[in-house]
Protein backbone atom coordinates (compact mmCIF):
# COMPACT_ATOMS: atom_id res chain seq x y z
CA UNK A 1 0.00 0.00 0.00
CA UNK A 2 1.17 3.44 -0.85
CA UNK A 3 0.35 6.93 -0.92
CA UNK A 4 -0.93 8.46 -3.94
CA UNK A 5 -1.40 11.81 -3.33
CA UNK A 6 2.19 12.85 -2.93
CA UNK A 7 5.63 13.49 -5.72
CA UNK A 8 7.87 10.44 -6.36
CA UNK A 9 10.88 10.91 -8.19
CA UNK A 10 10.95 8.71 -10.95
CA UNK A 11 14.64 9.08 -12.13
CA UNK A 12 17.10 11.33 -13.59
CA UNK A 13 16.49 13.67 -16.33
CA UNK A 14 19.28 12.19 -18.38
CA UNK A 15 17.81 8.88 -18.45
CA UNK A 16 15.03 9.66 -20.59
CA UNK A 17 16.41 11.08 -23.95
CA UNK A 18 14.51 12.15 -26.91
CA UNK A 19 13.96 9.06 -28.43
CA UNK A 20 13.72 6.51 -26.01
CA UNK A 21 10.96 5.09 -24.39
CA UNK A 22 11.87 4.24 -20.61
CA UNK A 23 9.71 1.43 -18.48
CA UNK A 24 9.85 2.42 -14.29
CA UNK A 25 7.88 0.08 -12.14
CA UNK A 26 6.72 3.07 -8.90
CA UNK A 27 4.50 2.08 -6.06
CA UNK A 28 3.64 -1.05 -8.05
CA UNK A 29 2.49 0.53 -11.57
CA UNK A 30 4.41 -0.11 -14.47
CA UNK A 31 4.96 3.21 -16.53
CA UNK A 32 6.46 3.96 -19.79
CA UNK A 33 8.15 7.64 -19.98
CA UNK A 34 9.16 9.44 -22.78
CA UNK A 35 9.41 12.62 -24.02
CA UNK A 36 6.93 14.61 -26.22
CA UNK A 37 8.05 16.56 -29.34
CA UNK A 38 8.71 20.00 -27.25
CA UNK A 39 10.26 17.83 -24.94
CA UNK A 40 8.69 17.39 -22.53
CA UNK A 41 8.52 14.39 -20.31
CA UNK A 42 5.09 12.52 -20.31
CA UNK A 43 4.33 9.44 -18.19
CA UNK A 44 1.29 6.67 -18.69
CA UNK A 45 0.65 3.27 -17.34
CA UNK A 46 2.90 0.76 -19.62
CA UNK A 47 0.06 -1.57 -20.76
CA UNK A 48 -1.84 -1.23 -23.97
CA UNK A 49 -6.03 -0.78 -23.98
CA UNK A 50 -6.25 -3.27 -26.59
CA UNK A 51 -4.84 -6.08 -25.17
CA UNK A 52 -2.60 -4.90 -22.84
CA UNK A 53 0.69 -5.46 -24.28
CA UNK A 54 3.45 -2.75 -23.11
CA UNK A 55 3.71 0.15 -24.66
CA UNK A 56 7.60 0.75 -23.23
CA UNK A 57 8.98 -1.94 -26.07
CA UNK A 58 6.77 0.09 -28.72
CA UNK A 59 7.97 2.47 -31.28
CA UNK A 60 8.34 6.19 -30.42
CA UNK A 61 7.00 7.91 -33.34
CA UNK A 62 7.37 11.88 -33.00
CA UNK A 63 5.83 12.74 -29.53
CA UNK A 64 3.24 9.30 -29.84
CA UNK A 65 3.74 6.30 -28.98
CA UNK A 66 2.55 2.93 -31.01
CA UNK A 67 2.35 -0.66 -29.40
CA UNK A 68 4.47 -2.72 -31.26
CA UNK A 69 1.38 -5.27 -30.90
CA UNK A 70 -1.48 -4.32 -33.26
CA UNK A 71 -0.56 -1.09 -33.71
CA UNK A 72 -2.60 1.21 -31.35
CA UNK A 73 -1.37 4.84 -31.82
CA UNK A 74 -1.16 6.68 -28.01
CA UNK A 75 -0.98 10.53 -27.24
CA UNK A 76 1.01 12.34 -24.51
CA UNK A 77 -2.12 12.30 -22.65
CA UNK A 78 -3.18 8.81 -23.23
CA UNK A 79 -5.48 8.77 -25.80
CA UNK A 80 -5.47 6.41 -28.34
CA UNK A 81 -5.48 8.61 -31.97
CA UNK A 82 -5.35 5.90 -34.31
CA UNK A 83 -6.05 2.50 -34.47
CA UNK A 84 -5.38 0.22 -37.90
CA UNK A 85 -7.87 -0.47 -40.43
CA UNK A 86 -10.43 1.69 -38.11
CA UNK A 87 -11.99 5.09 -38.49
CA UNK A 88 -14.26 5.14 -34.75
CA UNK A 89 -11.85 5.00 -31.86
CA UNK A 90 -14.08 3.82 -28.76
CA UNK A 91 -14.30 6.72 -26.03
CA UNK A 92 -12.56 3.87 -23.85
CA UNK A 93 -9.52 3.68 -25.60
CA UNK A 94 -7.15 5.22 -23.45
CA UNK A 95 -4.38 4.61 -20.53
CA UNK A 96 -3.89 6.51 -17.93
CA UNK A 97 -1.68 9.54 -17.76
CA UNK A 98 0.01 11.24 -14.72
CA UNK A 99 0.88 14.04 -14.06
CA UNK A 100 5.35 14.47 -14.31
CA UNK A 101 7.38 17.26 -13.63
CA UNK A 102 10.86 17.84 -14.32
CA UNK A 103 12.81 19.76 -12.41
CA UNK A 104 16.34 20.49 -11.36
CA UNK A 105 17.50 17.30 -12.72
CA UNK A 106 14.97 15.07 -11.30
CA UNK A 107 11.66 13.69 -12.87
CA UNK A 108 9.42 13.75 -10.41
CA UNK A 109 5.54 12.26 -10.30
CA UNK A 110 2.24 12.45 -9.06
CA UNK A 111 0.81 9.23 -8.33
CA UNK A 112 -2.87 10.43 -7.73
CA UNK A 113 -5.08 11.35 -9.99
CA UNK A 114 -3.44 13.94 -12.40
CA UNK A 115 -5.91 16.86 -12.51
CA UNK A 116 -5.14 17.14 -8.45
CA UNK A 117 -1.22 17.21 -8.82
CA UNK A 118 -0.06 20.73 -7.10
CA UNK A 119 3.38 21.22 -7.91
CA UNK A 120 3.95 23.75 -4.78
CA UNK A 121 4.35 20.63 -2.67
CA UNK A 122 7.96 19.61 -5.11
CA UNK A 123 10.28 19.98 -2.01
CA UNK A 124 12.99 22.73 -3.17
CA UNK A 125 16.53 20.75 -4.69
CA UNK A 126 17.73 23.52 -6.60
CA UNK A 127 21.31 22.79 -5.41
CA UNK A 128 21.23 20.10 -8.09
CA UNK A 129 21.69 22.49 -10.98
CA UNK A 130 22.44 25.62 -8.99
CA UNK A 131 26.03 27.01 -10.48
CA UNK A 132 27.07 28.25 -7.32
CA UNK A 133 27.19 24.62 -6.42
CA UNK A 134 29.18 21.81 -8.18
CA UNK A 135 27.07 18.59 -7.84
CA UNK A 136 28.21 14.59 -8.00
CA UNK A 137 27.20 12.78 -10.61
CA UNK A 138 23.59 11.42 -10.73
CA UNK A 139 23.72 8.47 -7.98
CA UNK A 140 20.97 5.25 -8.01
CA UNK A 141 21.25 2.44 -5.92
CA UNK A 142 18.23 -0.78 -6.16
CA UNK A 143 17.52 -2.04 -3.16
CA UNK A 144 15.15 -4.80 -2.62
CA UNK A 145 13.74 -4.37 0.24
CA UNK A 146 10.42 -2.29 1.07
CA UNK A 147 10.97 1.73 0.82
CA UNK A 148 10.13 2.26 4.55
CA UNK A 149 13.60 0.66 5.89
CA UNK A 150 15.76 2.98 3.38
CA UNK A 151 13.40 5.84 5.41
CA UNK A 152 13.88 4.37 8.32
CA UNK A 153 18.50 4.63 7.87
CA UNK A 154 17.84 7.85 7.04
CA UNK A 155 16.35 9.00 9.44
CA UNK A 156 18.62 7.68 12.18
CA UNK A 157 22.17 8.65 11.58
CA UNK A 158 23.60 6.60 14.36
CA UNK A 159 24.05 4.03 12.07
CA UNK A 160 26.95 6.26 10.92
CA UNK A 161 29.29 4.72 13.55
CA UNK A 162 28.68 1.29 13.28
CA UNK A 163 27.70 1.11 9.35
CA UNK A 164 30.31 3.67 8.23
CA UNK A 165 32.55 3.56 10.99
CA UNK A 166 35.48 3.99 7.74
CA UNK A 167 33.31 6.14 5.69
CA UNK A 168 31.16 8.77 6.78
CA UNK A 169 31.06 8.32 10.79
CA UNK A 170 34.68 7.57 12.24
CA UNK A 171 33.69 7.63 15.81
CA UNK A 172 31.41 6.05 18.40
CA UNK A 173 30.82 9.26 20.25
CA UNK A 174 28.63 9.85 17.50
CA UNK A 175 25.91 7.63 18.01
CA UNK A 176 25.83 8.92 21.75
CA UNK A 177 24.22 12.10 20.31
CA UNK A 178 20.29 12.42 20.33
CA UNK A 179 19.21 14.74 17.01
CA UNK A 180 16.60 17.18 17.75
CA UNK A 181 13.53 16.25 16.24
CA UNK A 182 11.12 18.35 14.55
CA UNK A 183 7.44 18.38 12.92
CA UNK A 184 7.03 19.95 9.53
CA UNK A 185 3.56 20.16 7.59
CA UNK A 186 4.70 17.10 5.44
CA UNK A 187 7.87 15.22 6.83
CA UNK A 188 10.30 16.37 9.75
CA UNK A 189 13.67 18.73 10.46
CA UNK A 190 16.20 17.04 12.44
CA UNK A 191 19.21 18.54 13.97
CA UNK A 192 22.31 17.08 14.75
CA UNK A 193 25.61 19.12 15.33
CA UNK A 194 28.93 17.20 16.90
CA UNK A 195 31.47 19.40 17.98
CA UNK A 196 35.09 19.40 18.26
CA UNK A 197 36.07 16.03 16.99
CA UNK A 198 38.39 14.39 14.24
CA UNK A 199 36.59 14.81 10.81
CA UNK A 200 34.56 12.00 9.34
CA UNK A 201 37.53 9.67 6.90
CA UNK A 202 35.84 10.34 3.87
CA UNK A 203 36.82 14.04 4.15
CA UNK A 204 39.74 14.23 6.16
CA UNK A 205 42.03 14.15 2.96
CA UNK A 206 40.04 17.64 1.33
CA UNK A 207 39.87 19.31 4.65
CA UNK A 208 44.12 18.38 5.24
CA UNK A 209 44.48 19.46 1.80
CA UNK A 210 42.87 22.88 2.90
CA UNK A 211 45.18 23.36 5.76
CA UNK A 212 41.97 22.05 8.37
CA UNK A 213 44.28 19.43 10.24
CA UNK A 214 42.65 19.75 13.60
CA UNK A 215 39.11 18.71 15.34
CA UNK A 216 36.25 20.41 13.94
CA UNK A 217 32.64 20.68 13.97
CA UNK A 218 30.00 18.84 11.77
CA UNK A 219 26.22 19.03 11.14
CA UNK A 220 23.79 16.35 9.61
CA UNK A 221 20.62 19.11 9.65
CA UNK A 222 18.06 18.02 7.20
CA UNK A 223 14.53 17.53 6.06
CA UNK A 224 13.06 14.87 5.28
CA UNK A 225 9.49 15.01 3.31
CA UNK A 226 7.21 12.74 2.17
CA UNK A 227 7.23 9.96 0.98
CA UNK A 228 11.14 9.96 1.11
CA UNK A 229 12.68 13.09 0.30
CA UNK A 230 15.79 13.61 2.38
CA UNK A 231 17.51 17.60 1.81
CA UNK A 232 20.65 17.37 4.37
CA UNK A 233 22.62 20.90 4.84
CA UNK A 234 25.74 19.03 6.31
CA UNK A 235 29.12 20.42 6.41
CA UNK A 236 32.71 20.04 8.59
CA UNK A 237 34.30 23.82 10.01
CA UNK A 238 37.50 24.57 12.52
CA UNK A 239 36.12 23.55 15.91
CA UNK A 240 34.97 26.65 17.54
CA UNK A 241 35.02 28.70 14.59
CA UNK A 242 31.20 29.61 15.35
CA UNK A 243 29.71 27.18 12.21
CA UNK A 244 27.08 26.40 14.72
CA UNK A 245 25.48 30.50 15.02
CA UNK A 246 25.83 30.75 11.47
CA UNK A 247 29.78 31.86 10.60
CA UNK A 248 30.74 29.49 7.75
CA UNK A 249 33.10 31.15 5.79
CA UNK A 250 35.28 28.58 6.80
CA UNK A 251 33.69 25.46 6.17
CA UNK A 252 33.09 23.37 3.75
CA UNK A 253 29.31 22.88 3.13
CA UNK A 254 27.09 20.08 1.09
CA UNK A 255 23.67 20.24 0.23
CA UNK A 256 22.79 16.03 0.18
CA UNK A 257 19.29 15.31 -1.89
CA UNK A 258 18.46 12.11 -1.75
CA UNK A 259 14.97 10.03 -2.81
CA UNK A 260 13.53 6.92 -2.01
CA UNK A 261 10.71 5.92 -4.37
CA UNK A 262 8.66 2.43 -4.09
CA UNK A 263 9.15 0.32 -6.96
CA UNK A 264 7.43 -2.53 -4.88
CA UNK A 265 6.02 -3.49 -1.89
CA UNK A 266 9.55 -5.54 -1.52
CA UNK A 267 12.35 -3.05 -3.47
CA UNK A 268 12.84 0.53 -4.47
CA UNK A 269 15.25 2.87 -6.15
CA UNK A 270 17.46 5.06 -4.08
CA UNK A 271 18.57 8.25 -5.79
CA UNK A 272 20.86 10.85 -4.30
CA UNK A 273 23.92 13.34 -5.43
CA UNK A 274 26.10 16.04 -3.44
CA UNK A 275 26.05 19.69 -4.15
CA UNK A 276 28.95 21.17 -2.19
CA UNK A 277 30.17 24.71 -2.26
CA UNK A 278 33.79 24.17 -2.64
CA UNK A 279 36.68 23.09 -5.55
CA UNK A 280 33.53 23.67 -7.32
CA UNK A 281 36.29 23.49 -10.37
CA UNK A 282 37.54 19.99 -9.71
CA UNK A 283 36.20 17.46 -11.17
CA UNK A 284 38.50 15.05 -9.11
CA UNK A 285 37.09 15.98 -6.05
CA UNK A 286 33.28 15.36 -7.39
CA UNK A 287 34.46 12.16 -8.53
CA UNK A 288 36.43 11.05 -5.38
CA UNK A 289 33.50 12.12 -3.78
CA UNK A 290 31.21 10.07 -5.56
CA UNK A 291 33.00 7.31 -4.93
CA UNK A 292 33.22 7.48 -0.68
CA UNK A 293 29.89 8.23 -1.05
CA UNK A 294 28.62 4.95 -3.24
CA UNK A 295 30.85 3.07 -0.82
CA UNK A 296 28.96 4.38 2.06
CA UNK A 297 25.25 3.76 0.29
CA UNK A 298 26.38 0.32 -0.20
CA UNK A 299 27.60 -0.36 3.41
CA UNK A 300 23.53 0.77 3.53
CA UNK A 301 22.54 -1.33 1.18
CA UNK A 302 24.51 -4.70 2.24
CA UNK A 303 22.71 -4.42 6.10
CA UNK A 304 19.34 -3.27 4.88
CA UNK A 305 19.23 -6.05 2.71
CA UNK A 306 20.14 -8.73 5.33
CA UNK A 307 17.88 -7.11 7.74
CA UNK A 308 14.60 -7.38 5.09
CA UNK A 309 15.90 -10.99 5.02
CA UNK A 310 15.49 -11.72 8.34
CA UNK A 311 12.37 -9.27 9.10
CA UNK A 312 10.84 -11.72 5.85
CA UNK A 313 12.35 -15.14 7.64
CA UNK A 314 9.99 -14.69 10.45
CA UNK A 315 6.91 -12.24 10.62
CA UNK A 316 6.36 -13.26 13.91
CA UNK A 317 9.66 -11.00 14.88
CA UNK A 318 8.70 -7.90 17.18
CA UNK A 319 11.50 -5.53 17.17
CA UNK A 320 11.71 -3.50 20.30
CA UNK A 321 11.90 0.00 20.11
CA UNK A 322 14.30 2.40 21.50
CA UNK A 323 14.78 6.16 21.45
CA UNK A 324 17.42 5.77 18.62
CA UNK A 325 13.57 4.88 16.60
CA UNK A 326 11.43 8.35 17.39
CA UNK A 327 12.42 9.75 13.83
CA UNK A 328 11.47 6.72 11.65
CA UNK A 329 8.48 6.46 14.32
CA UNK A 330 7.09 9.47 13.40
CA UNK A 331 7.47 9.38 10.17
CA UNK A 332 5.91 5.60 9.38
CA UNK A 333 2.67 7.29 10.96
CA UNK A 334 3.01 10.22 8.69
CA UNK A 335 2.61 7.77 6.04
CA UNK A 336 -0.22 5.46 7.52
CA UNK A 337 -2.05 8.71 8.09
CA UNK A 338 -1.62 9.91 4.70
CA UNK A 339 -2.72 6.47 3.18
CA UNK A 340 -5.78 5.67 5.86
CA UNK A 341 -7.21 9.83 4.54
CA UNK A 342 -6.42 8.87 0.71
CA UNK A 343 -8.32 5.36 1.48
CA UNK A 344 -11.29 7.38 3.45
CA UNK A 345 -10.99 9.63 0.43
CA UNK A 346 -11.54 6.95 -2.28
CA UNK A 347 -14.69 5.08 -0.14
CA UNK A 348 -16.63 8.27 -0.38
CA UNK A 349 -16.22 9.64 -3.37
CA UNK A 350 -19.60 10.18 -5.01
CA UNK A 351 -19.24 8.20 -8.21
CA UNK A 352 -19.14 11.64 -10.62
CA UNK A 353 -15.60 11.80 -9.55
CA UNK A 354 -14.62 8.59 -10.84
CA UNK A 355 -16.40 9.86 -14.24
CA UNK A 356 -14.30 13.07 -13.92
CA UNK A 357 -11.06 10.78 -13.34
CA UNK A 358 -11.72 9.63 -17.02
CA UNK A 359 -12.54 12.73 -18.52
CA UNK A 360 -9.03 14.02 -16.78
CA UNK A 361 -6.88 11.11 -18.65
CA UNK A 362 -7.38 13.07 -21.83
CA UNK A 363 -6.25 16.47 -20.54
S1 LIG B 1 -2.09 -5.01 -27.44
FE1 LIG B 1 -1.55 -3.07 -28.16
S2 LIG B 1 -2.44 -2.89 -30.09
FE2 LIG B 1 -3.05 -4.83 -29.38
FE1 LIG C 1 23.93 5.19 5.95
Amino acid sequence: MFMKNCWYVAGWSSEIGADTLVARTICGKRLVFWRDESGQICALDDRCCHRGAPLSTGRKEGGTVRCMYHGFLYDATGACIEIPGQAAIPPKALVRRYAVVERHHWVWIWMGEASTADESLIPDTHWLDDPDWACTKPGRLHYDVNYQLVNDNLLDFSHLSYVHANTLGGSEEYAQLRSKIERLPRGLRITRWFMDRPPAPFVAKLLKAKGMTGNVDRWNNYDFILPGVLIMDSGFAPAGSGAERGDRENAIQFRHCQVVTPETENSCHYLFAQPRNFDKDKPDVSEALYHSILTAFEEDRAVITDQAQNLAADPLFEPVACGLDSALGQFRWLIAQQIKQEMAADAGAPRAEVVGERSAKFG
